[in-house]
Parts: C-alpha cells; sequence; structure tokens
C-alpha cells in the first residue's frame, strides 16, 4: 500500500471542477485518507516547489499557486503514485492523452489543474508539509 499527495491546483479549484477531480479518484478505486482546502502564502508555495527555484518559472509558478486556494488531499493504493501520474497526464496538456484530468481541465503547463508526488521519497515529504499524522485517516495515533 502507498500513498501519494495530491493537489487540486487554483485554476481547478476555480473553475469548479474539483468535485469532478476528486471523483476520478474515487472511481478508480484511490482511497482519499485525509483532504483539506487552504490557501498558500506566496512564502509557503516558495517552500513547496523549492526544487524548482533555479527554474525560469519558479516566481510565476509560485505566484500561481498562491493566487487562490487549492485542495490538498494524501491518496492511498497499491502503487498509487504511478496511478496517480497516469490519471494526471503529462505536465503539459497539451502532450496529456485524452482522458487525463490534465488534458480534460489543464489550461496550460503552469496552469495544468493538479500535482502529484513524483516518488516514494517525495510523497513523504510532500505529505508531511500539509499534514501531521493524526491528520491521516488509519494511521495510528
Ligand atoms: P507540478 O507537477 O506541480 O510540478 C512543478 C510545476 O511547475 C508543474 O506541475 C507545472 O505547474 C510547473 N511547470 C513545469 N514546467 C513548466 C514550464 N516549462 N513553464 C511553466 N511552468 C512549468
Amino acid at each position: 500500500m502507498e500513498r501519494t499527495l495530491s493537489i487540486i491546483k487554483p485554476d481547478a479549484v476555480s473553475k469548479g471542477v474539483m468535485g469532478k477531480i476528486i471523483d476520478r479518484f474515487e472511481s478508480e478505486g484511490i482511497r482519499i485518507v485525509a483532504m483539506k482546502m487552504i490557501r498558500l502564502t506566496k512564502k509557503e508555495a516558495q517552500a513547496f516547489y523549492a526544487v524548482h527555484r533555479d527554474k525560469p518559472f519558479y516566481d510565476s509558478l509560485t505566484d500561481f499557486m498562491s493566487s487562490g486556494p487549492i485542495v490538498v488531499m494524501v491518496l492511498e493504493g497499491e502503487n498509487v503514485i504511478a496511478k496517480n501520474r497516469e490519471i494526471m497526464g503529462a505536465t503539459n496538456p497539451k502532450d496529456a492523452k485524452p482522458g487525463t484530468i490534465r488534458y480534460e481541465f489543464a489550461t496550460d503547463v503552469e496552469k495544468n489543474a493538479v500535482h502529484g508526488s513524483d516518488s516514494p521519497q517525495t510523497a513523504m515529504e510532500e505529505i508531511s508539509f500539509f499534514f501531521s499524522k493524526y491528520e491521516l485517516i488509519g494511521t495510528e495515533r
């Protein structure tokens, strides 16, 4: 059993498609074990995306990620890191396959509707960025 962090980004929340995105995960048999709606400050967005701090899109990305509410979730299931990345589709919606979340709901490579952890190590770090272990359903206290 694996866990991963999923974020519904400000573009998807403002388009009113968060329910549709959550439905996709649930329809695939993925369990949501933690969820909350929050708004990041610019500083928090910079900290979350610190690995990208040298990229030319870092400032614009962190502006966008702090521009409105987001929904952060912990998804659980077998092989859920890879499965979530498949359901999301390619980072750039131009390359995303029909039927994926980004094909359907993303605007462009930055406003791409969702984020998902890319490895078990990042999943662990990203989950603990947003959630204490007491907020994860099914985790022993
Ligand atoms: P995400 O999966 O959240 O991880 C890093 C984010 O940076 C990515 O989704 C995009 O939102 C953004 N991103 C990646 N590449 C580019 C790019 N070339 N231009 C603008 N934003 C990008």
